[in-house]
């Protein structure tokens, strides 16, 4: 592992080595799929029900933080529907011509999975509220005057969006999907049964109490479970350990610098700024960036929410305040009187 980027081991984005593992990784029926009880219970009625009528299923539109499920549940859609997948993503369309040439290409009943969804061009988006729609698209020959509109049918097909920013769709393509599953964050509970999948897969013995310490320090997201469990594997493999037990792995994660609560390095320094520097804060976003030599937006966008989501950390107008769990968390005792200091509320301190 590299040591250039602090953000490998817990950062929820895909890191270069990952994408093959994920692949062999990924559940591929939705019974296999781990948790999500209400999207998964949603998701098997529109698709048992297509099947049913013999039709393509409606529109899905899967959206949810990075790491949670998005890409997999597509997967699963096609592979349950038995149907071809065909994969893009709205980066890559951004002409409507190129959306037209997919959509004019799909065969009867295909799952067309567009990631990242948001980031379509407008003109490609408008493209597809008429594909979606009514299955037809018009396809523009010539330029200028002489232009014309070719009207072109369409098999149905089933359009599967995934999106990490729901609120970034406008309003017509979102109302043009029939079902919209919305993950969570998960259960430790459901991230061991995650690890336990995997570690099998991995070939790796690892005790219960083994998964429940990985489990706790994976921000309740699958991806960064299981990239945790490889680097447990690796200090298990370098080290001897046949069987991983809580020890070993709370070990191996600590050589990495990810915490109990699954804090890393930054997220660790930033708390350690605001309570030790400032008494717990307030203090502004600025000044807490060079006080751990971060940019302002990797302060913000990458360490804050998760401090935010653990209760460790709140954003105020006077600026960023450590809670009373924060100050715990440290193994430091928070000021009797602060009134800066508020307690965590969103959990428990953990021991
Ligand atoms: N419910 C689950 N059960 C088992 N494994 C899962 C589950 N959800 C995700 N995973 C695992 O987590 C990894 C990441 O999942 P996936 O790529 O589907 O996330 P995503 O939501 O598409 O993320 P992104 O927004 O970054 O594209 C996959 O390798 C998959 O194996
Ligand atoms: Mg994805």
């Amino acid at each position: 592992m590299s040591t250039e980027d602090p953000r490998e081991l817990v950062g929820t984005g895909q890191v270069a080595e990952e994408k093959a593992l994920e692949a062999a990784l990924r559940p591929k029926a939705l019974e296999d799929f781990v948790g999500q009880g209400t999207v998964r219970a949603q998701l098997s009625l529109v698709l048992e029900s297509s099947r049913l009528r013999g039709t393509a299923a409606d529109h899905v539109l899967l959206s949810g933080p990075p790491g949670l499920g998005k890409t997999t549940l597509a997967m699963i859609i096609a592979s349950e529907m038995s149907a071809p997948l065909r994969i893009t993503s709205g980066p890559a369309i951004q002409h409507a011509g190129d959306l037209a040439a997919i959509l004019s290409s799909l065969s009867e009943g295909e799952v067309l999975f567009i990631d990242e969804i948001h980031r379509m061009s407008r003109p490609a988006e408008e493209l597809l509220y008429m594909a979606m729609e009514d299955f037809r698209v018009d396809i523009i020959v010539g330029k200028g005057a002489g232009a014309t509109s070719i009207p072109l049918e369409l098999p149905p097909f089933t359009l599967v969006g995934a999106t990490t920013r729901a609120g970034l769709l406008p309003g017509p393509l979102r109302d043009r999907f029939g079902f919209t599953g919305h993950l969570e964050y998960y259960t430790t509970e459901e991230l061991e049964k995650v690890l336990r999948r995997s570690a099998g897969m991995l070939d790796m013995s690892v005790t219960n109490p083994g998964f429940a310490e990985i489990a706790s320090r994976s921000r309740g997201t699958p991806r960064i479970a299981n990239r945790l469990l490889r680097r447990v594997r690796d200090w298990a493999l370098v080290h001897g350990v046949d069987t991983v037990d809580q020890d070993h792995a709370s070990e191996a994660l600590n050589t990495y610098e990810v915490d109990s609560r699954g804090l890393d390095r930054l997220d660790r320094a930033v708390l350690e700024a605001l309570c030790t520097k400032f008494g717990g804060g307030p203090v502004g976003l600025s000044t807490l960036a060079i006080l751990v030599g971060e940019e302002t937006e990797t302060v913000e966008t990458v360490a804050e929410p998760y401090l935010v989501r653990e209760g460790l950390l709140a954003r105020t107008p006077r600026g960023r305040i450590a809670t009373e769990a924060a100050w715990r968390h440290l193994g430091l005792t928070p000021p009797q009187t602060g009134q800066e200091t508020l307690s965590g509320t969103a959990h428990e301190e953990r021991p």
